[in-house]
């Protein structure tokens, strides 16, 4: 099967609840697009934010089902598509959002979507990216769906073209009772205003 089915498979059996904390408060009357916005944990973050209009994207057609389930809002304007075979219409966006994503792309699609990323951020616009980073419990498990944690020397060679503000690492056990750790990377880079044509190399 491929990734996805599987992430269709993955969305009639369950879907995230929770609303995404600490999204950092950027998106206010903002142009957003969000990448792999599954069932729309992240997307209701952004939208409590008041932005200006959000594209939302997800290859799975069951997330989106969801996702327009939960939510109706007119702002809002869903895609169903591949992030790696992205339409040249889009337009240009105030902030990227992409949570939870890059870790189910092999290192040379990780690569080509960040560079893809570059001509659709307005100069100073910011790309957001949170996932998952080595060390975290679901390293041990085997799993159908692609897994490629993000470590901070990749995050770097991954932003090399932008100018990074923010990158940390943060682990912490969700579970009451468990041993395991949960082991997130954040990363906030702006557009450069005077950008290089983008290197695709590495
Ligand atoms: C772990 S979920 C993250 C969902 C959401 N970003 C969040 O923060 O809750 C990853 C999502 O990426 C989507 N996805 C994975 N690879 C994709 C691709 N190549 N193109 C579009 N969506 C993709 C999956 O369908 C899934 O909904």
């Amino acid at each position: 099967m491929n990734q996805q089915s599987l992430w269709d498979t993955f969305y009639t059996i369950q879907a995230w609840q929770k609303e995404t904390l600490d999204l950092p408060q950027i998106c206010a009357n903002k142009r957003i697009l969000e990448l792999g916005c599954g069932n729309g944990k992240t997307l209701k973050a952004i939208l409590s934010q008041d932005p200006q209009a959000v594209l939302a994207i997800d290859f799975s057609g069951e997330a989106l089902k969801r996702a327009k389930e939960m939510i109706q809002d007119l702002r809002v304007t869903f895609l169903h598509t591949n992030v790696l075979a992205l339409p040249g219409d889009l337009g240009t966006f105030d902030v990227i959002v992409c949570y939870y994503l890059l870790n189910n792309l092999t290192p040379a699609e990780q690569t080509s979507l960040i560079a893809s990323l570059h001509s659709l951020l307005n100069p100073e616009g910011t790309l957001l990216l949170e996932d998952y980073t080595t060390g975290d419990h679901r390293e041990q498990t085997t799993h159908t769906l692609r897994r490629d944690f993000i470590s901070q020397e990749r995050i770097k060679q991954l932003l090399a073209n932008y100018t990074l503000t923010s990158c940390a690492e943060n682990s912490f056990s969700p579970y009451k009772q468990s041993l395991q750790q949960r082991r997130i990377i954040r990363a906030s880079a702006i557009h450069p205003v005077s950008s290089k044509k983008y290197d695709n190399s590495g």
